[in-house]
């Protein structure tokens, strides 16, 4: 029995997982079906409590928390006050860079399939979507980087999702040394969204503040909000190291008035970021549990599935069932991503949350042989 095995019931919280039909199934939005730390729940009670919730900035503690997880879990060195930027999501942060480092009808580069919001922060502005669409191999997805040296010629900015979401890939050290070579040679900005890096199932997360170490090009988006389930408290830390880019970004945080700043947030950050790896580990080793879990099953009925590297998502094929399978599953109350959302080449394919409980993912996985046997 672990910890992560115990489910407290959603539905009713307003939680935007469970906001679904009674008796759906709910493997779609990115959140865990697991409670946030104990220590990260307390910390929170505690600052409540103590009554002091006004406008709040960062403490020293704060700082020190973060800047000791990237190095002490992720070997990133180097990180100081300065280079933070507030901001209270990386979708937002996606959208500002592209706003304030890119002019318009520029030529955004971007990993097909990807995490939608990708695709709205550069169709969004304005600016042009390039993809540099990844190939499928039997060993998972690559990046196709003759096409990204063709492309990277024509365009300013590179979106990178490391890990990557939806296909679950953590590139290595020699593939982001190969791409952050061609961006180099290329001037491209590289926005690299690194939200998922706490969630390595195999191999090593190697973060591009390491890989692109004084490259002045460069915006790295974290936060702990996947990694303790605590999306809805809204903080991140958006890290860049070179001061004229980080001034440009920051003035047009400034011209929107979008702030991060938030003590709930801040308190749980501290607590989990000081108190918490453990509990990530044992996470990550549930995680393990239940794509191994899944992979067999689903392999057992014929159904190809990537074996993720990184991430809780995991990518599935149904083509031979559907265009779009995920549109047929919900008509039988089982709800996941569609794969097209993700781009072209995610036609046919879902994305199927692996964050919760045991059990629930073998309700849900019974639940889709149902289906798909009623279609055979
Ligand atoms: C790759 C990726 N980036 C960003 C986000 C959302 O980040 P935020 O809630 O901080 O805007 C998600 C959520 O699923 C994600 O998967």
């Amino acid at each position: 029995m672990s910890i992560f095995d115990t489910f407290t019931p959603r539905a009713g919280s307003g939680n935007s997982k469970w906001n679904i039909p009674e008796g759906a199934i709910p493997m779609h939005v990115a959140d865990m079906d697991f409670d946030s730390p104990p220590e990260v729940c307390r910390a929170v009670a505690d600052r409540a409590m103590s009554g002091i919730m006004g406008y709040q900035g960062f403490t020293d503690e704060y700082y020190e928390a973060v800047i000791n997880w990237f190095n002490t879990r992720h070997g990133v060195s180097g990180i100081t006050k300065d280079m933070f930027i507030v901001s209270p999501g990386i979708v937002t942060a996606l959208t500002m860079s592209v706003q304030a480092l890119t002019e318009p009808d520029d030529g955004v580069i971007v990993q097909s399939p990807v995490y939608f919001p990708f695709y709205s922060a550069v169709d969004g502005n304005g600016r042009k979507t390039v993809h540099n669409d990844l190939i499928k191999t039997e060993n998972g997805y690559r990046i196709d980087f003759d096409d990204l040296e063709k492309k990277a010629a024509d365009a300013s900015m590179l979106l990178l999702c490391s890990p990557h979401n939806p296909v679950g890939r953590v590139w290595t050290e020699e593939e982001l040394n190969r791409l952050f070579k061609i961006c180099k040679k290329n001037s491209l900005y590289i926005v690299s969204d690194e939200i998922h890096c706490d969630f390595i199932l195999e191999g090593k997360h190697h973060s591009m503040l390491e890989v692109a170490k004084g490259y002045d090009r460069l915006v790295v988006c974290t936060a702990p909000s996947k990694t303790f389930n605590i999306a809805g408290l809204s903080n991140s830390n958006i890290i860049v190291p070179d001061k004229e880019t980080r001034d440009k970004l920051q003035k047009v945080y400034r011209r929107d008035s979008i702030g991060g700043h938030n003590p709930l947030s801040m308190a749980a950050t501290i607590a989990a970021y000081k108190y918490c790896a453990g509990w990530v580990d044992e996470l990550n080793h549930y995680l393990k549990g239940n794509r191994d879990y899944a992979v067999e099953r689903l392999s057992e009925h014929g159904i190809d599935a990537i074996r993720i590297e990184g991430t809780y998502l995991l990518w599935v094929d149904l083509s031979r069932y559907s265009d779009q399978p995920a549109a047929l599953l919900k008509e039988h109350g089982l709800i996941v991503n569609e794969g097209s959302t993700f781009g072209d080449n995610g036609k046919g394919f879902v994305r199927f949350n692996l964050g919760c409980p045991r059990e629930g993912l073998k309700k849900a996985l019974d639940r889709l042989f149902e289906i798909l046997d009623g279609i055979d």
